[in-house]
């Protein structure tokens, strides 16, 4: 079992990250100074799989256990929801000291999150990951948030975790499309932050796919550990945070414009190529860098084309995306892998361009 502190003062917390260790989460909760009860935040998939395992080893523990069970999907990420959760909750006594845990990907951990941020102003808030995205990404940070108005994250807060728990042995469930979402995330990581972790994915993907115990959890942890480093010098999203939504203008442009019929991973896949060839074409990122990115996207089996999408559709959501921000489009580029920057000084034609020259060679 791996550890990875995320040092961010009072909020401080610890993530675990190793094989089989959900069988370990009762004694980590009593051991980190709760007892009575608790709440399990989760979906019926999820529930079927591990909740009612997670349960018993709790009740054995001692605590007194309520599951919350929502139905899968990311429309779940909603005020209606998390409503009907605090309704639950009241229902159940939950407490100021109730822990809640999220069990499960993205969408619960972000929709259990940001229950535990607003009920009863803050209920403390375990995260157990069973998404390679949500071990990777999303559990870490404090980031919570549901949907409105279908616009995604709009309304949520800055609430960490107390512990974040990944037990990989989860993540051989997955189904293929979901691992190569996660995927994209893990080489969005590499691709910012550590070309030593892009040349360590490119020896070791193979691998990874497989579900190689041991290669799971070296890159789950050293994905943690670049997540974690980012928090920590801009936990409120100020400034290098930002870089963390590489391929996330062109990628959202492409969600919005495919009615989210895409996956989140492959359309960030697109989205961090596209800026690697704007990159390129503006002269600086390598030719040889940009071909070893797209070689690395395509063999997590993610598509490196969006063929059935209309052009002008994507750069209708660009533009939207250009409002949002008052007017200005921002784009982190990639200078070489392992270092990338920020930059709202992107032609619209330059986007334009490097999307209608999909089909060529990179
Ligand atoms: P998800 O939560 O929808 O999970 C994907 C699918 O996998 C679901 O059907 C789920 O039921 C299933 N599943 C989960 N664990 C499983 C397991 N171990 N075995 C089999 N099936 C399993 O999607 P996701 O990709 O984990 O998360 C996407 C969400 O994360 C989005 O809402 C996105 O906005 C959010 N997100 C948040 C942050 C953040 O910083 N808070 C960062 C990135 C993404
Ligand atoms: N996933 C983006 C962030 O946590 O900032």
């Amino acid at each position: 079992m791996k550890r990875v502190k995320v040092r961010l003062g009072k909020s401080s917390y610890e993530i675990r990250i190793g094989p089989g260790i959900l069988a370990e989460v009762g004694h980590r909760l009593t051991e980190s100074g709760f007892s009575d009860k608790l709440v399990i935040i989760t979906n019926p998939i999820v529930n079927r799989l591990y909740g009612e395992a997670l349960e018993q080893n709790l009740t054995r523990e001692g605590f007194r256990v309520t599951i919350l069970s929502v139905p899968d999907g990311e429309e779940q990420k909603s005020l209606e929801t998390a409503g009907r959760l605090y309704h639950e909750l009241s229902n159940f006594y939950a407490e100021r000291a109730t822990p809640i845990l999220a069990l499960g990907g993205g969408v619960i951990g972000d929709l259990a999150g940001f229950v535990a941020a607003t009920y009863l102003r803050g209920v403390p808030l375990v995260q157990i990951p069973t998404t390679l995205l949500a071990q990777v990404d999303s559990s870490i940070g404090g980031k919570v948030a549901v949907n409105h108005d279908q616009l995604k994250n709009k309304i949520g807060a800055f609430y960490q975790p107390k512990l974040v728990i990944s037990d990989i042995s989860t993540l051989k469930t997955l189904p293929p499309k979901e691992l190569a979402n996660g995927l994209a995330e893990v080489i969005k990581s590499a691709v910012v932050w550590d070309k030593e972790f892009f040349a360590y994915l490119e020896m070791n993907l193979d691998r990874i796919k497989s579900l190689d115990e041991g290669e799971l959890e070296e890159t789950v942890l050293r994905s943690a550990k670049i997540k974690a480093e980012i928090v920590e010098r801009d936990e409120m999203d100020l400034g290098l945070r930002h870089i963390l939504n590489y391929g996330h203008t062109i990628g959202h442009a492409i969600e919005s414009a495919a009615d989210f019929r895409i996956g989140h991973g492959e359309a960030i896949a697109i989205g961090m190529l596209a800026a690697a060839r704007i990159s390129n074409q503006l002269g600086i990122l390598d030719q040889t860098e940009l071909l070893r990115l797209r070689s690395l996207i395509q063999r997590a089996s993610l598509a490196i084309e969006t063929p059935s999408l209309k052009l002008d559709k994507i750069i209708q959501a660009v533009r939207h995306d250009k409002k949002i921000l008052g007017g200005r489009t921002r784009f982190v580029l990639p200078k070489a892998i392992g270092e990338v920057f920020i930059t709202d000084e992107v032609s619209p034609s330059l986007v334009e361009q490097v999307l209608v020259g999909w089909h060529e060679e990179t």
